[in-house]
């Protein structure tokens, strides 16, 4: 069982709000690949900063489109894991809490965690890539017609955000007010390398929170946080929320 630090504790258990930042080292646990791991089998020679971007698409959709079928195809495997439920557990005890990700992967919402800021949008959702319109799948999008608009006839793509692309404006603008509010900052499982996602802890640190990282790797944020929890989301996260709980500070589910 992993020590939790008292400082730590004693932070989030007086903490009015409390904001999580997660990326894709939350869900490698659960078996989906982190987002710079390398590409396994026929998607060994690409890098993901190649095909998420709307270059790419515009170049060559069938290309995207597979890629994206194969990543929900192991996202449809994979099962929330004790990182995500912890997530669910802390949001009970924090009265202010506020969980945003970067994956778009859905595994929050399927841990039950409720009211999650999808920075980088959902793999799980589909939209026109003319007008914009989110499309109900009637057709596997594994074959042409099930990635054609059904309205328009243009390509549909993944309701996510591509490199270059603008993050939702009711996202980022929930997000930065809450990284700024924040007694409390938690990175989990990132690696800080695409703004504005990165900036969320730069912000909260400025404003006075205190920076909490977990991940078993150092990383160029390292020097922001004021506590590191260096090993996996799915061990330092149950642990964290084991230690508050036994500190008195849960409370009533909401
Ligand atoms: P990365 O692949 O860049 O980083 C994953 C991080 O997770 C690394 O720092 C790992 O050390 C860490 N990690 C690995 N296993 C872990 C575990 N079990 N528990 C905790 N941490 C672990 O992925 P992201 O930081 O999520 O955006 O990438 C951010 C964004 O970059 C993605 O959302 C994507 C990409 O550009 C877009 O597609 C726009």
């Amino acid at each position: 069982m992993e020590v939790m630090p008292h400082g730590l504790i004693r932070r989030l258990a007086g903490a009015r709000y409390v904001t999580a930042l997660t990326g894709s080292g939350i869900s490698a646990e659960s078996g989906v690949p982190t987002f710079r791991d390398a590409q396994t089998g026929l998607w060994a020679q690409y890098k993901p900063e190649d095909l998420a971007t709307p270059e790419a698409f515009a170049r060559d959709p069938e290309l995207v489109w597979d890629w994206y079928a194969w990543r929900r195809g192991l996202i449809a495997q994979a099962q929330p894991n004790a990182g995500h439920h912890a997530l669910v557990v802390l949001a009970h005890c924090i009265p202010g809490f506020t969980l945003v990700t970067q994956n778009v992967d859905g595994l929050h919402q399927r841990a039950g965690s409720t009211d999650v800021i999808e920075f980088h949008g959902n793999i799980g959702r589909t939209r026109c890539s003319r007008e914009s319109l989110l499309v109900e799948e009637t057709m596997p999008a594994t074959d042409d017609a099930g990635r054609r608009c059904p309205r328009c006839g243009a390509w549909l793509r993944p309701d996510v955000v591509w490199f270059g692309e603008a993050i939702p404006t009711t996202a980022l603008e929930t997000a930065f007010a809450a990284a700024k509010r924040s007694d409390v900052f938690l990175s989990i499982g990132t690696s800080w390398q695409v703004y504005p996602a990165a900036s969320l802890a730069e912000l909260a640190q400025a404003a006075g929170a205190c920076v909490i990282e977990v991940n078993p790797r150092p990383t160029p944020h390292s020097h922001f946080a004021s506590y590191l929890l260096n090993g996996p989301a799915g061990v330092m996260l149950p642990a964290l929320t084991s230690a508050l709980t036994r500190a008195g500070a849960a409370r009533e589910p909401r």
